[in-house]
């Protein structure tokens, strides 16, 4: 099968700079060698250049981005392949959920997305704190008031807060904190994962996915991970989520086969030590796409 690896090197949704450097520093890690080792056909679109003018950091800005990588997720999808997008600041999965939505209007799937993430990116203009895009995403997918500046104004499929999965949730702002819970999003915090594990919260999302027949568009934040293992981002959160953690969910979805399309995002080479975070991320990505250990079944029987 086939994976599009679609670049989308955007940082105007950031304070800080240097996300523009993620995607190559992800080729330089080895992203398309380890998917081809894995028997994919992989091809690399490159990276997207919407023309916005330099420095413009507004809305609209980020709407020339959301456009092409929207449409970049639609193409691949209704090719066959599977879009893996890289990034870039986490206001890109504005375009590739939007693009998922909109091929899935058409096979009729619902869509699911998992947020693996420190934060919930679920502010609008009027509770961000801090202004910036990247903390915004979900709640303009979702439809709430104020983002009008990002869309045509046509017809758009929006994202239904309820079939949403914030995942390792560690740090979340007063105001979003409000609409989340309005909204009903499913928050599987890192309180939860210390009590149970990741295990068993994911595999209740992938049976209801599995259940409604859906489609899942994991999104995976660089700052999920525990600074000390992926420094390289800008909003590191401590308490993160560790390594082995992280690549048993990976191993988890490959096994679920639900998954449609993938972001990674966030990853910023400037902040990073010696490539280590996009070296992980890497590693990470190779186990969502079918490397594993040994080739066993996970649970062999005690008594043989
Ligand atoms: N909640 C904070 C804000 O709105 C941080 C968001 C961080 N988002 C991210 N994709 N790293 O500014
Ligand atoms: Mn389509
Ligand atoms: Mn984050
Ligand atoms: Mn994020």
């Amino acid at each position: 099968s086939t994976i599009d690896l679609i670049g989308a090197p955007i940082e105007i949704g950031t304070s800080e700079p240097g996300a523009v450097m993620g995607p190559a520093a992800l080729r330089t890690a080895g992203l398309l060698r380890v998917l081809r080792d894995l028997g994919f056909t992989v091809r690399d679109q490159g990276d997207l250049d919407p023309d916005c003018t330099p420095g413009q950091r507004d809305l609209p800005a980020i709407r020339s981005w959301m456009t092409e990588i929207s449409q970049a997720v639609e193409t691949a999808l209704d090719g066959g392949s599977l879009p893996l997008v890289a990034g870039g600041d986490h206001s890109l999965s504005l375009g590739s959920i939007d693009g998922a939505l909109r091929h899935c209007g058409r096979t009729g799937q619902a869509v699911f997305v998992l947020w693996l993430d420190a934060h919930a990116d679920f502010n609008t203009l009027e509770t961000s704190p801090s202004g910036n895009v990247h903390g915004m995403p979900l709640a303009a997918l979702c439809g709430e008031p104020g983002f009008d500046d990002l869309f045509d104004g046509g017809e758009r499929p929006l994202l239904d807060p309820r079939r949403i999965h914030l995942f390792g949730l560690r740090s979340i702002d007063a105001g979003e904190r409000a609409i989340v819970t309005q909204r009903q999003v499913n928050v599987i915090d890192m309180r939860t994962i210390d009590e149970f594990g990741v295990v068993a919260p994911l595999r209740r999302i992938l049976d209801r996915v599995a259940a409604a027949n859906g489609y899942l568009h994991v999104s995976f934040d660089v700052d999920f991970l525990d600074p000390a293992i992926a420094p390289g981002v800008g909003t590191t959160v401590p308490g993160g989520a560790t390594f082995r953690e992280a690549h048993l969910i990976m191993e988890m979805l490959c096994d679920s086969g639900l998954v449609g399309s993938l972001d990674v995002v966030e990853l910023n080479p400037f902040l990073d030590e010696r490539g280590r975070s996009a070296r992980a991320l890497v590693e990470l990505v190779a186990s969502l796409f079918g490397r594993r250990i040994i080739d066993r079944p996970t649970e062999p029987p005690l008594e043989a």
